[in-house]
């Protein structure tokens, strides 16, 4: 599964990668929305960050109960104790990428509710110190996005997957 900060591109390429390994792909986020019927941002204004994490965890409980399939997580997913145990029954895979991609990637973003700001640099950077340790520390394998094409990161998780 993939875990990462928000803009790392965990959703691109992780249908790309689920492509190449012949699995399903599934999105948290939207798995969330199309239960819910509701999107992201109607969650967080109506119940708040904590009414989110908590579908988030009931979620990804579902979701880990099935087999061969690629997991996009949202770029909060591992900060719940609870969480990093669930996700940590898979193999890991950090999508690594810098606070300027992260900017520039979600620069016209409305969907994003904590980026609704007027700094979103000081809350990405915020979160990054809280969260990149988090997503070193249960990362099986951490891979750099920036710079790269969408299929040189899925070629490097192939060979890494293939040697591992
Ligand atoms: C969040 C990231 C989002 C989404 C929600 C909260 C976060 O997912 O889950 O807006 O806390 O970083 P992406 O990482 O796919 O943008």
């Amino acid at each position: 599964m993939l875990v990462g900060p928000m803009g790392a591109g965990k959703s691109t390429i992780g249908q790309q990668l689920a492509n190449r390994l012949g699995y399903f792909f599934v999105d948290v986020d939207k798995c969330i929305e199309d239960r819910s019927g509701a999107d992201i941002a109607w969650i967080f204004d109506v119940e708040g960050e904590q009414g989110f994490r908590k579908r988030e965890t009931e979620m990804l409980e579902d979701i880990f109960a099935q087999q061969s399939q690629v997991i996009a997580t949202g770029g909060g997913a591992v900060v719940k104790e609870e969480n990093q145990h669930i996700l940590q029954q898979g193999f890991v895979i950090y999508l690594k990428t810098t606070i300027e991609s992260q900017l520039a990637r979600t620069a016209k973003d409305k969907k994003r509710p904590l980026l609704q700001v007027d700094d979103p640099k000081s809350v990405l950077l915020e979160l990054g110190k809280k969260r990149f340790p988090i997503y070193e520390s249960i990362a099986n394998l951490s891979i750099c996005t920036d710079g790269c094409s969408v299929k040189q990161v899925v070629d490097q998780i192939m060979q890494s997957l293939d040697q591992s």
